[in-house]
């Protein structure tokens, strides 16, 4: 009998790889949570006798959903079996009509891109600022948000990533109180901040260690739509997450049957049943788990940042760049500038090649790792064992490590593409496959993005410019995972483009 996922989950624990990714729970669920059943296929049941109706919920379903809102302070709060995506999705069908304009963040993660497809939505791009020096972006500025809705008074709302896979929180309270000057709603994709909640508010006289605070969730700052995925920074299951609504620009109504649209009709027990254990245990542990897990950060930030050539990001590296706050849960670890001694040459140490020394020398699994830097994702899961083996890899690999010459930011994501059509146009349109080389000039027909995090470098309808092709060349210089570009058996690069009329267009190229 052969069980290929199986196998791979086996061989993955057996190989016994530290894991600094999600699902935050570490694999410790059980220890976390000893009330959990060991058998999963206990609880493991559908919709039947007294057990309610996820799509419509009035007993136990609901209840559990009415505990959620009291801790988070909202006026509704949805579990979500299907992550954050669908949560993002139902949020903007909710809030926009098919065809409407929206002040969107460029650096928003794919559910956004895909739910302005489906809905033929027309964004109006706002970049995060771009930080130079760590090739990562920043946040949004509120100044932007505020010019932009000066130039397009139409749009139906704003939408925002809060915090960045790195880390950066924007501005959430200043946003929503320009949002809702104009009397539109703003949402967050807070899928990294699940946190937040219960972070930011504890006893503080309990701690004995001065640690720097976490920001407050952006269903306290004014956001009217709030999605977090409970899986990534929290101990949940993989697709966990919830949906936390608190406006009077919003209708329920119609968010709630969006919810019911984008999620299965058979949702999983298992997950209903270990989202409300890890809301319960983080509300009413919170002090004690949550306090260990700052003194914990505040310990091992301090001497990360001691190290001599791995740069430990910081909430200072982004003051330039309209960050409001940062997640110190996030460990981003920076060797922009770094090299390395290779058969007597220096060789530029990579973020995708310290994720494999990690991984492969020191059994230590990032989240991510390319470009300039790696992430490690942590959680309350994480003991100071952990932590100590990590810093122990990290200054081992410091001390192989020399400072290069830092080289020139090449990355384009600061600049936006030329529009020309919008995403749901450009994929229904006729299309087809270019060598890459060819690509230039072109309206792209596909997403060309680096995974994780899926920001896209260009989006279908955009143009293909030198910039853009030099961004996708530096990616797949630096093997980064790269999304959109096809390769023949030869290895020869394709790119998928709107097919023109020949001769019409070298007309206009003219
Ligand atoms: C910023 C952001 N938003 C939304 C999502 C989707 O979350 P989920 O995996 O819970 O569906 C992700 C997933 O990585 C993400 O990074």
């Amino acid at each position: 009998m052969e069980q290929p996922i199986l196998s791979g989950l086996t061989a993955y624990n057996t190989e016994g790889c530290y894991p600094w990714h999600m699902p935050g729970h570490k694999r410790r669920l059980n220890t976390i949570f000893p009330d959990i059943v060991e058998n999963p296929f206990l609880i493991d049941v559908t919709e039947v006798g007294d057990l309610d109706e996820f799509h419509d919920p009035h007993g136990i379903i609901l209840e559990a959903m009415d505990r959620a809102k009291e801790v988070y302070g909202s006026h509704k709060s949805y579990y979500l079996v299907n992550g954050s995506t669908c949560g993002v999705m139902a949020a903007l069908s909710a809030v926009c009509r098919p065809g409407d304009k929206l002040i969107v963040a460029r650096n928003c993660h794919k559910s956004v891109y895909n739910a302005m497809r489906l809905l033929q939505l027309k964004p109006i791009y706002i970049m995060p600022e771009w930080n130079e020096e760590l090739g990562m972006f920043g946040g949004v500025s509120p100044e932007l948000v505020k010019k932009t809705m000066k130039q397009h008074t139409d749009v139906r709302c704003v939408m925002l990533v809060s915090p960045t896979y790195e880390g950066v929180v924007s501005d959430v309270e200043k946003i929503a109180k320009l949002a809702h000057k104009v009397g539109i709603p703003l949402i967050v994709d807070e899928a990294h901040g699940a946190h937040f909640e219960f972070m930011s508010n504890v006893n503080e006289t309990i701690s004995t260690t001065n640690y720097k605070n976490i920001p407050d969730p952006a269903i306290r700052l004014g956001a009217d739509i709030v999605i977090e995925s409970l899986h990534k920074t929290l101990p949940a299951m993989t697709q966990c997450a919830i949906l936390h609504e608190k406006s009077n620009l919003v209708d329920t109504e119609r968010l709630e049957e969006y919810l019911s649209i984008y999620q299965s009709t058979s949702p999983s027990y298992v997950f209903l049943a270990t989202m409300e254990a890890c809301i319960e245990k983080m509300n009413y542990e919170r002090d004690g788990l949550f306090i260990i897990y700052k003194e914990l950060l505040s310990e091992y930030r301090k001497r990360f940042a001691q190290l001599t050539h791995i740069h430990l990001v910081e909430e200072n590296d982004f003051k330039k760049q309209s960050a409001y706050g940062y997640d110190d849960g996030k460990l981003v670890f920076s060797v922009k500038g770094c090299g390395y001694e290779q058969d007597g040459q220096m060789v530029r140490m990579t973020g995708t090649k310290l994720g494999t020394v990690l991984q492969e020398e020191y059994g230590q699994m990032m989240e991510m790792a390319g470009g300039n830097y790696v992430i490690a994702m942590t959680s309350i899961a994480d003991s100071k064992e952990a932590f100590e083996a990590l810093y122990q890899a990290m200054e081992s690999i410091d001390e192989r490590l020399m400072d290069l010459e830092k080289s020139v930011d090449t990355s384009l994501y600061r600049t936006l593409p030329e529009h020309k059509m919008n995403i749901a146009e450009a994929r229904e349109h006729k299309r087809q496959d270019v060598p890459f080389e060819d690509a230039i000039g072109r309206i792209s027909g596909d997403y060309i993005y680096v995974y994780p995090p899926g920001i896209p470098i260009v989006t279908p309808g955009e143009v293909i410019s030198l910039g853009v092709m030099q961004e996708m060349k530096a990616a797949m210089v630096s093997n980064l995972n790269i999304k959109g570009i096809t390769f023949d058996q030869k290895g020869k690069a394709f790119v998928n483009v709107i097919r023109e009329n020949r001769w019409l267009s070298r007309i206009q190229r003219r």
